[in-house]
């Protein structure tokens, strides 16, 4: 008696540039998935944050499902007929593979799937994101289900007390391991605090070891192997009744950080929590967007959403945000606006390096310090 809800999302071209999926997209996806209501699925909600295109979906067929990941992959390729016939810039960006097989993971689309029993009242948070990356949700899932000064909850709610557990993924080497806090804060705090190499995938409570939140994962610049667009992120979480509320769950975002992507893909940026019909990013492609929508689970209808950030009291955190996005502005190519050449998503360093070659002289009575430090095996 499970339900599962899938969120699977895909950047299938924009109006223009990399700055919006036009209504014309999401009219597609929804043709698509409206035809298999109380057939494969029970409800979806299509949405769009900046180019990505989002799919929220409930059903019983579990995570990872065969046929609802292929039902995400006929929607994104009908919206990528309507971006192809419209010539959006990038149409069908993150389409990468020729055909679908299996499940959506590795051929270019992202994915946050979560199954659970749902309880008497279920109310989750999806957030959608743009021109940013999974690890942005690092900093503020720990906030949420890690910090006592963020989520009042863990001080007070006894079904929270005994801390979260966090499964955390190094996506470079596709490895993972499992965090308990709070007394391994440091220990995930170490590794998480590195948002080139490591990010959240799901959270559990302690307790009982239920589901509280997963992350898409879906590292895109790896996959293509070359410059495809950052691979934009989405999260599910569940909120109250021995999870964080949903006041607790948007808190870590009314004081913005700074995450990957903005232009190109290649710059540090704050990430600004806006409702829907802010979710168009367009200074310097950006600023990185983030929106929150509420629902409530009705037997598995998606009551709702509530856009949740569209709230006034997320009005400051805008500001603040865009305060942040002038001071860093001001760096252009430099670090720490531009980001360290490993997280770029792509660069002409390389090339010009290639160019300068014959250029490069040894300096003089200068040690060779990278020599010295390979033999000691303190770098690659
Ligand atoms: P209400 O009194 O509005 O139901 O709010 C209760 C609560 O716990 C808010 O965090
Ligand atoms: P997207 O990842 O949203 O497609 O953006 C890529 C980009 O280059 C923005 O400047
Ligand atoms: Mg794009
Ligand atoms: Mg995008
Ligand atoms: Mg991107």
């Amino acid at each position: 008696n499970k339900i599962t809800v899938s969120v699977i999302k895909a950047d299938i071209g924009g109006l223009c540039g990399h700055t919006l999926a036009p209504e014309d997209l999401l009219e597609a996806c929804e043709g698509v998935l409206e035809a298999v209501v109380d057939e494969l699925i029970i409800d979806y909600y299509v949405t769009r944050c900046g180019d990505d295109v989002d799919l929220i979906m409930t059903h019983r067929m579990g995570v990872d499902n065969e046929e609802i990941h292929k039902l995400a992959w006929n929607a994104f390729e009908e919206a990528t007929k309507v971006a192809k016939e419209l010539k959006l810039y990038g149409a069908g960006q993150d389409l990468l593979a020729e055909s679908f097989s299996g499940n959506v993971r590795g051929l270019g689309p992202g994915c946050a799937e979560m199954e659970f029993v749902e309880r008497p009242s279920e109310p989750i948070v999806v957030f959608c994101c743009d021109k940013t990356d999974p690890a942005a949700f690092n900093f503020p899932l720990y906030k949420m289900f890690a910090d006592p000064f963020n989520t009042a909850g863990l001080v007070f709610d006894p079904s929270m007390t005994g801390g979260f557990a966090f499964e955390v993924h190094d996506i470079m080497d596709s490895k993972k391991v499992i965090l308990n806090t709070p007394e391994e804060t440091y220990s995930l705090l170490a590794l998480i605090g590195d948002v080139e190499k490591y990010a959240i995938k799901r959270v559990y409570r302690r307790k009982d070891n239920e589901i509280a939140a997963v992350v898409s994962t879906e590292k895109l610049n790896y996959i293509a192997g070359e410059y495809v667009g950052k691979d934009d992120p989405v999260a599910i979480v569940r909120a109250q009744s021995g999870f964080p509320a949903v006041g607790e769950v948007l808190e870590p975002f009314a004081d913005p950080h700074f995450v990957a992507g903005w232009m190109r893909g290649s710059h540090w940026g704050p990430l600004m929590p806006v409702g829907e019909d802010d979710a168009t990013p367009s200074r310097f492609d950006g600023p990185a967007r983030i929106m929150a929508l509420g629902f409530q689970l009705a037997d598995g209808m998606l009551v709702g959403p509530n856009d949740l950030f569209a709230d006034k009291s997320f009005d400051k955190a805008r500001e603040k945000a865009l305060v942040m996005a002038d001071i860093i502005r001001r760096m252009g190519p430099f670090q720490p606006h531009r980001l360290p050449s490993g997280m770029m998503e792509y660069t002409t360093v390389p090339k010009v390096l290639e160019k300068l070659k014959d250029r490069f002289e040894d300096i003089e009575d200068e040690p060779k310090k990278l020599e010295k430090c390979r033999e000691r095996g303190d770098v690659e």
